[in-house]
Order: C-alpha cells, then sequence, then structure tokens
C-alpha cells in the first residue's frame, strides 16, 4: 500500500483496543488466568443450536431476511419486551441487528451529524465511544459518581449539555462498572432528555444479569419518552450467544425508517441463521438464563470475597449487575492502569483490561470478567496474592 494514503480522519481518532491488545500479548504467554473478556463462556443452550440446525437443513437461511428481521422474531420481540422491560412495542418498532453493538452504531449513526456532543457517563463500554468517534460525533466523558456505586452525576450531566448536545449513550448494567442504574436515576435522566430535547440510547446487553434485589429498568418503558429514545438490547449475553450476532432495538415508528437507512449499508440484515436461533432462545424455556445467572451470582461473591483479601491493592464496589468488577488501584503504580495490567501479565500471569480504556475516569482502575469458572477465578487471585502479598 502507498505508505502516504489518507486514512480518514474518523477512523485515525480511534484508538486501539486495550482489550484486543491484552488478547493478543496474553497469547504470547502460556497458561495465562484469563479475566479479560467480557464474554460468555458457556457455550449456546443445545435447543438454541438444535433450531439453527434445523432451519439450516430445512433450506430457511440461504437468503437475506427482511432488513428489519424476520417477522416472527420481531413478535416473540414485542412480547418479551412487554413482559421482562414493561415496553409496549408494535413490530414495526423493532429492527433486528447484528448484536447490540450493531443496533448502537446505527442509532448514532440516525442522530448524530459530525461535531455533535454525546454524551456518555463514564467510566463507560469502550466500543461506545469509538462509536461517536465512527459518526464524527464529539464523546463528552461526565463521570459517574464511584463513592455511590459508580452512580449518575445528574446535576453534572445537566451542566454538560450545550446547543451541539444531540444524545446520551448509557449501558445499565455497565459495562466495565456493574452498576445498575435505579428507576429513580433514569426518570431524573429522561425528564432532563426530553426538557433538552435530546436522544437517549440505551446498551441493555446485560439486563439479565442483576443481583442483590437490584432491578433492571428500561427508560424505554416511559410513555412520553418514546420519540426520545432507541433502546438496544442482545441474545449475546442472555443467551451465550456472542457469535452469532444478533441483537434488536426498539425505538418509534417514525424513527425506525431512518435507522434503518444507517442499518442496511453495514449489515443489510442480521444473519438469518442467528435469527432463527434467537427465535428458539425467546420461545424455548428461559432456565438456561437463570442457570447463568445463578453461576455468575456466585461468581461475583467468589471474586469479591477474594478482592477482600488483596485489600490494601485494591478497594471495589460490590458489582450489582453484569459479569463486571471495576476495582481502583490503590499502590501508585495503578495510576498508568495500561503499564500495570502488562505489568500483571507478564510477571503474574493474570490477564485483565486496564480501566483508562473506559475513558479518562476509568484511569486507576482495572476491570475484571467473572463470567468464567469458579477455578479460573481462584487461579487467577492465587497468582495475584502471590505477586502483590509474597
Ligand atoms: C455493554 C456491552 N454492550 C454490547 C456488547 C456486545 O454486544 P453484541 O455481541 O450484542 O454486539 C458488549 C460485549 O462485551 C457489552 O459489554
Amino acid at each position: 500500500m502507498n505508505k502516504n494514503f489518507r486514512i480518514s480522519e474518523r477512523v485515525l481518532r480511534i484508538q486501539k483496543s486495550a482489550i484486543h491488545e491484552m488478547t493478543r500479548l496474553s497469547k504470547e504467554i502460556e497458561d495465562v488466568a484469563f479475566l479479560s473478556w467480557a464474554r460468555p463462556t458457556s457455550d449456546t443452550p443445545e435447543h438454541i443450536k438444535a433450531a439453527a440446525i434445523a432451519a439450516i437443513k430445512n433450506g430457511l437461511v440461504g437468503g437475506y431476511s427482511e432488513t428489519a428481521g424476520l417477522l416472527e422474531l420481531r413478535e416473540e420481540i414485542v412480547k418479551k419486551l412487554k413482559r421482562d422491560n414493561n415496553i409496549d412495542a408494535d413490530v414495526s418498532e423493532i429492527l433486528v441487528t447484528v448484536g447490540a453493538i450493531e443496533a448502537i452504531s446505527a442509532a448514532v449513526m440516525a442522530v448524530i451529524d459530525p461535531g455533535d456532543e454525546v454524551i456518555l457517563p463514564s467510566p463507560t463500554y469502550s466500543t461506545h465511544i469509538r462509536q461517536v468517534l465512527i459518526a464524527s460525533g464529539r464523546p463528552i466523558f461526565v463521570p459517574t459518581l464511584e463513592d455511590k456505586e459508580f452512580s449518575l452525576d445528574l446535576e453534572r450531566i445537566e451542566k454538560a449539555i450545550t446547543p451541539k448536545t444531540r444524545a446520551i449513550l448509557y449501558c445499565s448494567p455497565s459495562n466495565p462498572t456493574g452498576t445498575v442504574f435505579k428507576e429513580e436515576e433514569l426518570r431524573r435522566l429522561a425528564d432532563i432528555a426530553l426538557k433538552r430535547n435530546l436522544m437517549v440510547i440505551t446498551d441493555e446487553a446485560y439486563e439479565y444479569f442483576v443481583y442483590d434485589g437490584n432491578k433492571h429498568f428500561s427508560i424505554g418503558s416511559i410513555p412520553e419518552m418514546k420519540n426520545n429514545v432507541i433502546s438496544c438490547f442482545t441474545f449475546t449475553k442472555t443467551y451465550a450467544m456472542t457469535g452469532w450476532r444478533v441483537g434488536y432495538l426498539y425505538a418509534s415508528k417514525n424513527l425506525i425508517p431512518q435507522i434503518r437507512k444507517a442499518h442496511i449499508p453495514f449489515a443489510i440484515c442480521a444473519p438469518a441463521v442467528s435469527q432463527y436461533a434467537a427465535l428458539a432462545a425467546l420461545k424455548g424455556s428461559q432456565e438456561c438464563v437463570a442457570q447463568f445467572r445463578k453461576h455468575y451470582f456466585k461468581a461475583r461473591n467468589l471474586m469479591c470475597d477474594r478482592l477482600d483479601r488483596l485489600n490494601s491493592i485494591f478497594a471495589y464496589q460490590r458489582t450489582s449487575g453484569s459479569y463486571l468488577m471495576f476495582p481502583k488501584i490503590l499502590i501508585p503504580e495503578g495510576k498508568d492502569s495500561a503499564t500495570f495490567c502488562k505489568r500483571l501479565l507478564k510477571q503474574a500471569k493474570v490477564s485483565t483490561t486496564p480501566g483508562v480504556a473506559f475513558g479518562p475516569t476509568g484511569e486507576g482502575h482495572l476491570r475484571l470478567s467473572f463470567c468464567v469458572s469458579e477455578d479460573e477465578i481462584n487461579k487467577a487471585f492465587d497468582r495475584r496474592e502471590k505477586y502483590f502479598i509474597g
């Protein structure tokens, strides 16, 4: 390639992914205890795989589906939104996408013009930052309140709004902090968005993984938000379907045709085979979801116990959702989380993700995933104890 070939500004503004960098470095070392990925390690349940195989055998998956997704799948999604999210949707208000990621990208593309500002309560999922950048938007990081379990700082959010602000993009339960924003906080956020006519884009990927009596609340269930919300969901986490690449969004009838214009150039439609698998996931028993939740809850408790034994090195908020924790590093070396994580990998053979990947307010922290086996957690923490305490 010509060395001087000009790469687009919007792509140049995107930094290398710290998660992928840690994965790459981890591969160079043998027998790493791996806590870097927010990816379920369980396999997709058998009845979902069987439905996909049947769809292949019946010749249903060789072509594109409707760009908005299979009608039957959208009908099931409508039922699910009513049952679990208290959202009253019509099939025409659903767009099936290539995971939640493509849903959020299409949403951002549909509402952001170059130079528009998007408020990201942070630390926030690193991909959200990139989604704003690739739309030539400006991410505006508004810190959450760490000493209040990383809850929303609504006053600061309101102060951060300028004439260029177009949207607020958040995930709850949060990646990386695991915080579940409370209904009351989200109702106040909705008031702010309505007062200033902002679009709220949600990422509800971890909606089913909440603990200790916390409840997931969908801001899209507030009737007044109808024209100011794009709610994004996925099958990835709920049914351990990471590689199937299927998710969906809910938005008003007026918005869907516009968002679909952004969806088509990137995807045309979600993979047909995965849509049949998703249909089986929604129609089948939900026992697998309960099992995953039970496993993550136990793993969360184990990780907290193990972190307690390292309380001179890390301070943490007990995660109330997702399968992630975001402890603060108390020792001086933690100020540079990228170097800290690389050293931990090389010297203790434990792979984690540096907090700086999740926006400037994430610096000084590291992200740990507990969607792994208890043995993996114990292995990682045995090594860390040896490394930090000796
Ligand atoms: C907050 C959040 N949203 C979305 C995704 C990816 O979702 P999908 O696989 O549906 O694109 C992840 C994956 O780690 C995530 O943590």
